[in-house]
């Protein structure tokens, strides 16, 4: 039986209001808070940083999942774990030694994980397995949100998903970009497990009337 995580991505929240998005949308029935972090360097957009991770961390009792769009990634991570992040992500493109920058997240006691855009191989993967907690695929090409999902990262899904489970390793399949209610459910059929989703959940006043229809989906 999978367990699923619905991970809301507070990159479409009000920010004027970001404590109290972030207790509604906990309140509302997510598993864990999705951070983007651009650094309009590696991703033509800027957002927050680990000053506001410390802001939102008394309000949220579920995990931190730090995704960090920056280039170069490891003089930002310690801030990270720090400010009270459990999960931190980063592109293999943002780091000139991937399997260090995962170690340093590991050795800032958080889990690690690595992040994919739709054009980027796999290869690395074989080579960092047993130093991954997470992995991320990206459904859309990173930066802003309210994109639409890109339907050829289903076959990418299905790839990883394979590779996850031929190394018997507990490792998250995390997709975001463009999920909905309405496609949530092949993108599970395809192997995630974990679900970003921003514009879809914080673009509609009643969140856990999204969070339940999609819980919904991937019961059916
Ligand atoms: C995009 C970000 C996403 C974004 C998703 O670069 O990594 O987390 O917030 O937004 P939606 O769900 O609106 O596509
Ligand atoms: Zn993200």
């Amino acid at each position: 039986m999978t367990t699923y995580r619905i991970a809301p991505s507070i990159l479409s929240a009000d920010f004027a209001r970001l404590g109290e998005e972030v207790r509604n949308v906990v309140a509302a029935g997510a598993d864990m808070i999705h951070f983007d972090v651009m650094d309009n360097h590696y991703v033509p957009n800027l957002t927050i940083g680990p000053l506001v991770c410390e802001a939102i961390r008394p309000h949220v009792q579920v995990p931190i999942d730090v995704h960090l769009m920056v280039k170069p990634v490891d003089r930002i991570i310690p801030d990270f774990a720090k400010a009270g992040a459990n999960i931190i992500s980063f592109h293999p493109e943002g780091s000139e030694h991937i399997d260090r920058s995962l170690q340093l997240i590991r050795d800032h006691g958080c889990k690690a994980g690595l992040v994919f855009n739709p054009a980027t191989p796999l290869h690395v993967l074989e080579n960092v397995m047993d130093k991954l907690d997470l992995i991320l695929l990206m459904s859309v090409n990173p930066g802003f949100g309210g994109q639409s999902f890109i339907p050829h990262t289903l076959k990418k899904i299905a790839a990883v998903r394979k590779m996850i489970d031929d190394s018997g390793r507990d490792i998250m399949l995390q997709v975001d970009g463009g999920v909905k209610v309405d496609n949530i459910r092949e993108i599970a059929a395809a192997g995630a497990d974990t679900f970003v989703a921003g514009s879809a959940i914080f673009g509609k006043p009643d969140y856990k009337g999204v969070i339940d229809a999609m819980r919904g989906e991937l019961a059916s």
